[in-house]
């Protein structure tokens, strides 16, 4: 699929056979308006208003221009466009051309006169070519012919460097969703650590991989113990990106989970499968490392991911053990299946440490519990700092990456308390789950007072239209690369 941005109008209206429009209940983005009227007044077709208000999403209608056949649809995306609205609608029509009618010469798609909306959309189109497809090995109808072009009018408004910048973070998005969708036995921490040099080589920033005898050396007790019942040796990847006028540092950690069995408080085997996406954390955190790079952004970021499986073995731990940790808190490990809040434990208080961010965000497929409480709408959002909290929640509402803000407070601290070591992984009661996991990591990050963690357990992975069930989702890269840009220079 062709991606292209015409300046003119004409050259635009000549070119394309469908003109997707996206517009509001009330009315099509204005910057289509003279675009439309053109068609319009060719074929003495009803006013927008009568259009927009058939109640079928998108309605269309055929037009002609200069002779011209051009398929006119108008795509309503909730109340009114916004950079959310733009990007899911890019993500859909690129799937809809890809699923629906493959070899569509010249879809359109005009927009607000506004940067971070051509910027969505380029991104939306990138990602939404995603191909689930990785080990088919015979070429796929819906996977492989997409022969179209896309173009779309770019206002002299906006610099042309905007849509390459949209492409790149499709592009990083693709690569998280790869990462992501690759099961089990194609992963593990040295190729995660492998995937993260690489990039590190090719976009100019730089890659330390903290093996498992520097893991010993450091003391980062609590990952080794999850580690434990693994064939494959732990791993701590930390990237980092520094434009020479960055003015604060920001430390990303995410969870990479290779695959959670439970260990021994093993998992129910439904859905088990899904559980090779508890490292998309770690996979969110690593490509913004990536994408800052590539935009160049004048940001200095800093991702660190703990990495190991969450396997069973005679020498895994068990439920009752009592672990350390870096921070040298001693852990009462009561379910082997919480084992996120445990690597991210030493992340954090190393991050902390060794890095003294000014800002550190962290991002996990952390607890079921958030699941049921947003759904697949929304990550949990949990910061005792307003201010973080709220310019998290501005660009999630932007890009379209939403996140809700959970309470913090303190009592629930008391739900983690152990009578046999400094704090137990599990609270025991039924309910606030989420909150309690957030509460244990509070304790290890030596009351940052600049912390945020984001529960992405329904976002990361879930049934997103790029195959018939569970997807990759690659959440995280936008509402970051946003956040950054704004918050972070
Ligand atoms: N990786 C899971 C959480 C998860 C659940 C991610 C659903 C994605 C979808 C995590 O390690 C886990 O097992 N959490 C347990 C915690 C419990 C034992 C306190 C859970 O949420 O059930
Ligand atoms: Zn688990
Ligand atoms: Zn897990």
């Amino acid at each position: 699929m062709k991606l292209n941005a015409l300046s003119s109008t004409e050259a635009l209206l000549e070119k394309v056979d469908v003109l997707c429009v996206p517009s509001s209940k009330e009315r099509a983005a204005f910057i289509y308006d003279d675009v439309l009227a053109r068609i319009i007044h060719a074929d003495a077709l009803p006013p927008f208003a009568e259009l927009l208000a058939m109640k079928s999403n998108p309605s269309f209608f055929f037009g002609h221009w200069k002779g011209h056949r051009i398929k006119v649809v108008f795509w309503c995306e909730g109340e009114k466009m916004t950079e959310a609205s733009a990007y899911s609608l890019a993500k859909k029509m690129a799937i809809k051309v890809r699923t629906d009618c493959p070899g569509t010469t010249g879809l359109v798609i005009h927009h607000l006169d506004n940067t971070q909306v051509v910027q969505s959309m380029f991104a939306g189109w990138t990602a939404g070519q995603y191909d689930i497809g990785l080990y088919k090995q015979a070429d796929n109808a819906i996977h492989k012919n997409i022969n179209g072009e896309i173009c779309t009018y770019l206002p002299a408004t906006v610099d042309e460097a905007v849509v390459k910048d949209g492409i790149t973070i499709g592009l990083v998005q693709q690569e998280v969703m790869n990462l992501v969708n690759t099961p089990a036995n194609h992963q593990s921490p040295a190729s995660l650590g492998a995937w993260a040099s690489r990039s590190a080589a090719q976009y100019g920033y730089s890659a330390d991989i903290l093996d498992k005898q520097h893991l010993i050396t450091l003391g980062m007790h609590a990952l080794l113990a999850v580690n434990r019942g693994s064939e494959q040796p732990a791993q701590c990847v930390v990237t980092h990106y520094k434009h020479p006028e960055a003015k604060q540092k920001i430390a990303l950690i995410g969870k990479g989970v290779i695959f959670d069995t439970g260990g021994i408080s093993i998992k129910d085997s439904k859905n088990m499968h899904y559980m090779k996406s508890d490292m998309a954390g770690a996979a969110a955190a690593l490509g913004t490392v990536e994408a800052c790079a590539r935009l160049k952004l004048k940001v200095e970021v800093i991702a660190i991911a703990p990495i190991t499986d969450n396997s069973i073995d005679g020498l895994a731990i068990k439920p009752g053990d009592v672990i350390s940790s870096y921070a040298g808190k001693t852990i009462e490990v009561i379910d082997t299946d919480a084992e996120g809040r445990l690597i991210l434990a030493d992340a954090l208080a190393y991050a902390v440490k060794e890095y003294k961010p000014d800002v550190m965000i962290d991002m996990a497929t952390l607890t079921g519990s958030i699941v049921g409480a947003l759904g697949p709408q929304a990550a949990g959002l949990f910061s005792k700092n307003d201010q973080l909290a709220s310019s998290l929640a501005a660009s999630g509402d932007q890009t379209g990456e939403r996140v809700w803000r959970m309470p913090m407070y303190d009592e629930y601290h008391d739900d983690m308390q152990s009578d046999i070591a400094d704090i137990k992984n599990l609270s025991e009661k039924p309910y606030a789950g989420a909150i309690t996991a957030a509460k244990f990591l509070e304790y290890f990050t030596s009351e940052h007072t600049s912390w945020a963690h984001l529960d992405i357990a329904g976002m990361g992975f879930q049934p997103n239209g790029f195959g018939k069930g569970y997807c990759a989702t690659g959440f995280g890269i936008r509402l970051l690369v946003r956040w950054l840009s704004l918050h972070a220079s």
